[in-house]
């Protein structure tokens, strides 16, 4: 059965009849570009096979349904779609959408339920609708399951109250319900890269110039095949404790630094004027947020310049040296990222990295096709030397962004 078969028939069996129509969303891993969207910085991702599928059927008696086919059961530790490891919240609610308000729907649902929300906040018509959903993005794995929820679930109404929204508005709504109504301070990187990416291409997203007409976003080919190339993504399966805040406070340590320097954002130093404002700000914490972002956002110019030049192996080292940056000066990596870095270029990896916000998730390594066993050999056999559970390897090409299926 195809995963659009698989959908249908969960939404028939659950709700009775066939839906009216059935979106997707995918995952995303970052390339390149990390903690650089809340700085009004660049960032590179991709679109991953992986996706949220919703079928769904509008309602016009306000009623807002939503069924999973992951149950809490088996999602894991977690239920699907969240980010938190909280298992609060059942496969199934039932509310209604004019008495949605800011974090009053916990667990999953409340990815769904916000993108409702958010619409009707905007000032959209909308009501209704019956939701089933069926989603293989690993949860808690960096890879973006919520924000492939939520695009689902924007596009989804999109359509079905004909609303006209482009994919990159569907992507800031998607954000504002993940900022307002779950409550997490993400950027706008993942519901982008989810709405916006195309098949065999990299987005380079300039968060100041999104919108296509202003030139600045746009796709970059990234033929992996052609090159001989994998991009391999790790899960090391582990999101430690306490991620939420630790994001939070190193969003606030980054505007305190613009603050001080007087600019709007961190993406205001240029790398040539790195070193003025660092003897600008006092030592310690506040410097190293600062050369992260301001380097981080160097490293996606100079990687999406090789990517256009058609030297994919050329960007290697710079993926290496962007996971420096996160565990020496952002401090957002862990022992299981780092050892799955280290260990991946070891093996003869041309560059590696943690991809997301941090705190454990998902490592990338780039690798010579005859290469990607063996790296993903090397990795298993490093986790299970400390005793690890053992981290689950996949290859990812560049998938498509968010659209209806049927
Ligand atoms: C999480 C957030 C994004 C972004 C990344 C780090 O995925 O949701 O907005 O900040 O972390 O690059």
């Amino acid at each position: 059965m195809t995963n659009l078969d698989a959908v249908i028939k969960g939404f028939a069996a659950h709700y009775g009849s066939d839906p009216q129509g059935v979106w997707q969303a995918p995952g995303r891993v970052n390339v390149i570009g990390e903690h650089t969207d809340y700085n009004d910085g660049f960032m590179l991702p991709i679109a991953i096979p992986q996706a949220a599928r919703v079928a769904a059927t509008r309602r016009d008696d306000g009623v807002l349904r939503l069924h999973s086919a992951q149950s809490p059961q088996n999602t894991g530790t977690q239920n699907t779609g969240t980010q938190n490891t909280g298992t609060q919240g059942t496969e199934t609610a039932e509310l209604r959408v004019t008495e949605l308000s800011p974090r009053t729907v916990g667990g999953w649902a409340g990815y769904p339920a916000g993108v409702v929300w958010a619409l009707l906040d905007a000032g959209h018509q909308v009501g209704g609708a019956d939701l089933f959903f069926d989603s293989d993005v690993p949860v808690g794995g960096g890879l973006s399951s919520s924000a492939a929820l939520e695009c689902a679930v924007a596009f989804a109404y999109n359509d079905l109250y004909r609303l006209g929204l482009t994919p990159t508005e569907l992507a800031l709504l998607a954000q504002r319900a993940e900022n307002v109504f779950v409550g997490v301070p993400c950027g706008i990187l993942d519901q982008l890269a989810s709405s916006c990416c195309a098949e065999g291409a990299a987005l380079f997203v300039d968060v100041r110039a999104i919108d296509p007409p202003q030139g600045r976003t746009r796709q970059v080919p990234l033929d992996l095949a052609t090159a001989g190339l994998v991009l391999l993504v790790i899960d090391t399966e582990v999101k430690h404790a306490h991620a939420d805040g630790a994001y939070a406070r190193r969003r606030e340590g980054c505007e305190q630094a613009a603050a001080l320097l007087g600019v709007p954002a961190l993406r205001d130093i240029g790398r040539e004027d790195l070193d003025a404002a660092l003897a600008r700000l006092p030592e310690g914490e506040l410097r190293a947020l600062t050369r992260h972002i301001v380097t981080e956002d160097d490293r996606v110019e100079r990687v999406t310049a090789l990517l256009d030049a058609g030297d994919l192996r050329g960007i290697g080292p710079l993926l290496t040296e962007g996971h420096a940056s996160m565990r020496d000066d952002f401090v957002i990596s862990c022992a299981e990222t780092d050892l799955a870095v280290a260990t991946a270029v070891e093996a003869g990896a041309l560059g590696a990295r943690m991809t997301g916000g941090g705190f454990g998730g998902s490592i990338i390594a780039l690798v010579e096709r005859e290469d990607a066993d063996r790296v993903a050999d090397a990795v298993a056999a490093a986790f299970a030397a400390q005793g690890w559970k053992p981290p689950r390897a996949f290859a990812v090409t560049p998938a498509a962004g968010a659209a209806r299926l049927a």
